[in-house]
């Protein structure tokens, strides 16, 4: 593995796409989950930028804050609560292009206008979510979902 990321300009399916294989390569032969999940928290924050990305992991029936790049945040969500809860609960993923319309999202920050969260499955399970936030309205679309759920499906369980 280099140490280095290469950051990518282009379009955003470029971006994704450049970043997939290096992600793979990070996570290549290290079976530990917060280190894996810890790495690629750091490269999807220097590739994009965004303000709040990172995971919560499911423990004792509740999420629980997991690696992730950012301003501080919520440490535990219930299940069904917030976007993060009801993606859990939903095991899908939710692209909310305004969180002030969400109705029970948590605001971990005042910043946080749009958001994204990605289920992440053991076997049929969801274990957790890689939760991501915007400082911009309307931020995240289909090609989001799509390579973060690629992303996700790296990890190995
Ligand atoms: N907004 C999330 C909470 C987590 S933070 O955004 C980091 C939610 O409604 O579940």
């Amino acid at each position: 593995m280099s140490d280095d990321l290469t950051i990518t300009t282009g379009t955003k399916v470029e971006i994704y796409q450049s970043l997939l294989p290096q992600i793979a390569a990070l996570l290549e032969g290290e079976p530990d989950l917060v280190a894996n999940l810890a790495n690629v928290a750091a490269a999807l924050k220097q590739q994009f930028g965004w303000w709040w990305v990172g995971f919560y992991l499911v423990k004792n029936d509740e999420l629980v804050l997991g690696p992730f790049q950012g301003p501080i945040a919520c440490t535990r969500i219930q299940k069904g609560r917030g976007v993060c809860g009801t993606a859990w609960q939903q095991a899908k993923t939710l692209i909310v292009p305004d969180v002030e319309k969400f109705p029970g999202h948590i605001a971990c920050s005042s910043f946080s206008r749009s958001e994204i969260v990605v289920p992440i499955f053991s076997k049929q399970e969801v274990i957790g979510v890689l939760d991501v936030d915007s400082e911009a309205l309307d931020f995240f679309d289909a090609i989001d979902a799509q390579y973060l759920k690629e992303i996700v499906g790296l990890l190995p369980m």
